[in-house]
């Protein structure tokens, strides 16, 4: 089984990045987790969409995700909401519209987020349902994985290390491996 994870910020350092990793990581057999990179995505512009189509970047990202059985997001919060830079991502993947659901349609979506701070993302993974919804995914409500803290759970390679976080996110992985397992092929 193939899942796809979006890292929502652009950080080498990120948390949310190494939140994915860890998620790979920790995956259970059977399962890769593939993380992907949200560089090199130009700010979405119509005039751009016209004269150049879809940026090679957003296009591979599409299919990575068409071809996945599921899509993890580990997105950091902005101002109690979602970031810039990752709904950016999102909105040129539903470009053009006769495309979205090829990506979107049915998808198994997991949500996490991870933040110093200590509310663990939870206004930015909220504010992200009504995106998932409009999208016409399929969110995956089995477990929540809200990561406060986050800079006493990783090491200095940003390699997760908090043994208690370890154990929640293989279980949040392999809860939503199952739900993937179950809800393909997408409907
Ligand atoms: C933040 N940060 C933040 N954190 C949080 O828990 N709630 C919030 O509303 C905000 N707001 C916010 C706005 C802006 C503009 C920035 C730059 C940062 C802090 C944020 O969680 C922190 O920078 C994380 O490290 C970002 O995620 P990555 O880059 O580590 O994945």
């Amino acid at each position: 089984m193939q899942i796809v994870g979006i890292p929502g910020s652009l950080r080498a350092g990120s948390f949310n990045l190494a939140l994915l990793r860890a998620a790979a990581e920790l995956a259970p057999d059977g399962v890769t987790v593939y993380v992907a990179s949200i560089r090199g995505i130009p700010l979405y512009d119509g005039d751009l969409e016209q004269k150049d189509g879809i940026p090679a970047a957003v296009a591979a990202l599409k299919d990575r995700v068409a071809a996945a059985g599921g899509l993890l997001i580990a997105s950091p919060e902005y101002n109690g909401s979602v970031p810039g830079v990752l709904k950016n991502t999102v909105d040129w993947m539903t470009r053009p519209p006769s495309d979205s659901s090829r990506v979107f349609g049915g998808l198994p979506v997991a949500l996490t987020g991870a933040t110093p701070g200590g509310t663990g993302t939870r206004l930015a993974q909220t504010a992200w349902l009504s995106v998932l919804r409009n999208l016409g995914t399929r969110p995956w409500f089995g477990k929540n994985l809200f990561v406060g803290g986050a800079s006493t759970l990783f090491d200095e390679q940003m390699r997760l290390t908090d043994e208690p976080m370890r154990e929640r996110v293989a279980a949040w992985i392999e809860g939503f491996a199952r739900f993937v397992a179950q809800s393909s092929p997408r409907g």
